[in-house]
C-alpha cells in the first residue's frame, strides 16, 4: 500500500493521536503532501541517509545517488537471514545480487543462515555491494537531484522546510 493511502487511513483511525509519515518522502513536495493528509511531520530515513553526518560507508552513500529508486524491492529475505522474521513483514532494500539469488527461497535460506551470513561478513570486508542486504528507501526520481550534493542533514532539512513553506503558500489550505 502506498504512503498516501495508508497515512490517510492511519490518520483517521487513530485520531487524535499525532502520526508521522514515513517513506518515500526526501523533499518538501512530500513533507507538504504528508501535511495536506493531516499528518503531524514526516520521518526521512534515505535521505539523511545521505548527508555528512552519517557514519555509514561513503559506497552507500554513492549508492543512494546513483539510485532512482527502481534498484529497489520490497521482500523478507533480509529478515529470514537475520532469523528475526516476523509473519507479514517486508523491507525495501536494494536490489543486489544476494537479494536476487534468494527470493523465494526463504526458507533454505533460514536452514543455511549461518554459512551465509559468514559468507556475507568476508564479502563486505572486500567491499563487495553486491553481496549486502541493504534497507533503502525510493524516494520519487525528482527528488534525485538534490541526493547529487550529500549535504549537511542541517542544510537539507532547512530546504525541505522552506521549499514546503513555499508550497503552502502556493496552495493555501482552504482549497
Ligand atoms: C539504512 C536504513 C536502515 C533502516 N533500518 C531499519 C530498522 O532496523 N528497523 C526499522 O523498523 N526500520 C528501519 N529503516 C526504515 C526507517 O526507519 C524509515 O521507516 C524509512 O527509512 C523511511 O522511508 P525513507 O527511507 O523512504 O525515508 C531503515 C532505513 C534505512 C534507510
Amino acid at each position: 500500500m502506498g504512503t498516501t493511502v495508508i497515512v490517510r487511513q492511519v490518520v483517521k483511525a487513530v485520531a487524535p493521536l499525532p502520526v508521522l509519515a514515513a517513506a518515500g518522502i526526501a523533499d518538501g513536495a512530500g513533507l507538504a503532501a504528508a501535511l495536506a493528509l493531516d499528518a503531524q511531520g514526516v520521518l526521512l530515513g534515505t535521505r539523511f541517509y545521505a548527508t555528512t553526518e552519517c557514519p555509514s560507508p561513503d559506497v552507500w552513500k554513492q549508492a543512494i545517488v546513483a539510485s532512482d529508486g527502481h534498484d529497489t524491492i520490497v521482500t523478507s529475505v533480509p529478515h529470514s537471514l537475520t532469523g528475526r522474521d516476523w509473519p507479514g513483514a517486508c523491507s525495501r532494500v536494494v536490489r543486489t545480487r544476494f537479494i536476487e539469488e534468494w527470493l523465494g527461497r526463504e526458507p533454505e535460506l533460514r536452514r543455511r543462515r549461518g554459512e551465509l551470513w559468514s559468507a556475507l561478513e568476508r564479502a563486505e570486508a572486500d567491499g563487495q555491494l553486491e553481496y549486502r542486504t541493504t534497507m533503502l528507501g525510493n524516494a520519487p526520481a525528482s527528488s534525485m537531484p538534490s541526493f547529487l550534493r550529500a549535504m549537511s542533514s542541517g542544510r537539507s532539512w532547512q530546504r525541505r522546510k522552506t521549499s514546503c513553506e513555499r508550497r503552502f503558500q502556493r496552495w493555501p489550505p482552504s482549497i
